[in-house]
């Protein structure tokens, strides 16, 4: 999966920028807070149509402008597709080839983009929450189902709660079914994460054997269901039980909305234990394994939007995500300095010097 090209509207500190790239490494280079991040957010966000850094999407608008606008065209076994995100105050439009789709959700899984930024540390160390979003956002890669059963999940969720807060008498059989709806989709959502959680695993250690010739490390998922047999059942148990304690705190206590994802290396969790070495380590782990997945299991190529890691990694670490881009992969790449990257990344690479919201060489 190729990005030929890239149109922007009012994004971040750009006016307006055209830019067509090579199938293989683009490097931006400029000093600090001139808009290298940016384009790479842009990228992420039309594939994603949310941003990797923020969960407000008007920051995403030029300051004093009304509208952004992401277009982008995307080449994937010779087929040239256009896509369109546009962000007002209003909300957002997506279209494929200038068609508008009513529903967001139709939009995603369609461009797989993988970002690296030094922000990622938060997935190991960060809140569940963190963790959750980072594992829906790759499950969602793959699988659109999910993107959507997630979303009802979501829908049926807040209305549960808000009925459980706002009314003083509760009806049960509504009660019940908002709960058998919210049944269904929790066991859903926990089968495809625990399928997800597999599936890493079987690159996670060959991968961590790259780079450090250990191989002790296992993605765990913790959730509220702790075994398979029948689920249902067991789920309509489990809401029975907690039932008055959801009364007395008016709000939904159990479901998929609280799991989490624990790393171990060397047997021991390392979200709350390991060292920054050992986080970092993990979630190149975690993020080269998707890339991996994606090959080996759907035989997709996804983009790869590498935001300043180069100067943080160490060589071992540097030369297992070239080893990755070397693999045919489309390589994005920001830096402040060339000098932090590989000498055989910059041989095959189209490099773009971006000042203030401007590309200024390279074009
Ligand atoms: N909505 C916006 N409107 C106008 N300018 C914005 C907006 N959001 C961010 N900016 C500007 O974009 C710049 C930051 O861009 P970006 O994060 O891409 O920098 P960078 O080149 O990656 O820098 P660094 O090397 O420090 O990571 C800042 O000057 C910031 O003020
Ligand atoms: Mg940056």
């Amino acid at each position: 999966m190729i990005l030929t090209n890239l149109q922007l509207k009012n994004f971040r500190n750009y006016d307006s920028l055209d830019l067509s790239f090579n199938k293989k490494i683009n490097i931006f280079i400029g000093n600090n807070a001139q808009g290298k991040t940016n384009i790479l957010e842009s990228i992420y966000v039309l594939s994603l149509t949310k941003s990797h850094r923020t969960n407000k999407d008007p920051y995403l608008i030029k300051k004093d402008s009304l509208f952004t606008k992401i277009i982008g065209t995307i080449n994937d076994n010779d087929n040239n597709t256009k896509y369109e995100v546009l962000i007002n105050e209003n909300g957002k439009r997506v279209s494929i080839n200038d068609k508008p789709l009513k529903k967001v959700s139709e939009y995603l899984s369609k461009i797989n983009a993988i970002m690296f930024c030094p922000d990622d540390l938060e997935i190991i160390k960060g809140s569940p929450q963190e963790r959750r979003s980072f594992f829906n956002i790759s499950i969602s890669g793959f699988n659109n189902d999910y993107v959507r059963y997630l979303n009802e999940y979501n829908k049926i969720l807040r209305t549960r709660n808000e009925y459980l807060k706002n009314y003083e008498i509760i009806n049960k059989d509504y009660l019940d079914v908002l709960t058998n709806k919210l049944i269904d989709l929790n066991i859903y959502i926990y089968n495809e994460r625990k399928k997800y959680v597999e599936t890493i695993n079987k690159y996670l250690s060959n991968i961590y054997n790259d780079i450090t010739g250990k191989t002790n490390i296992v993605l765990k998922y913790d959730s509220f269901i702790e075994d398979e047999d029948n689920l249902r059942n067991q789920l309509e148990d489990k809401f029975n039980m907690v039932y008055n304690n959801e009364l007395f705190q008016k709000v939904t206590l159990l479901g998929i909305h609280k799991d989490d994802f624990s790393i171990f290396i060397d047997d021991v969790k390392i979200n709350n234990y390991g060292s920054q070495g050992q986080h970092r380590i993990a979630v190149l782990c975690l993020k080269l394994s998707e890339i991996k997945i994606y090959e080996e299991e759907y035989n997709k190529k996804p983009i790869l939007l590498l935001d300043d890691i180069f100067s943080e990694l160490d060589t071992t670490k540097k030369s297992n995500i070239i080893k990755f881009i070397k693999n045919d992969l489309q390589v994005f790449i920001t830096s402040t300095d060339l000098n932090n990257i590989d000498k055989i990344i910059l041989k095959q690479a189209d490099v773009y010097k971006i000042d203030n919201g401007k590309v200024v060489e390279g074009e």
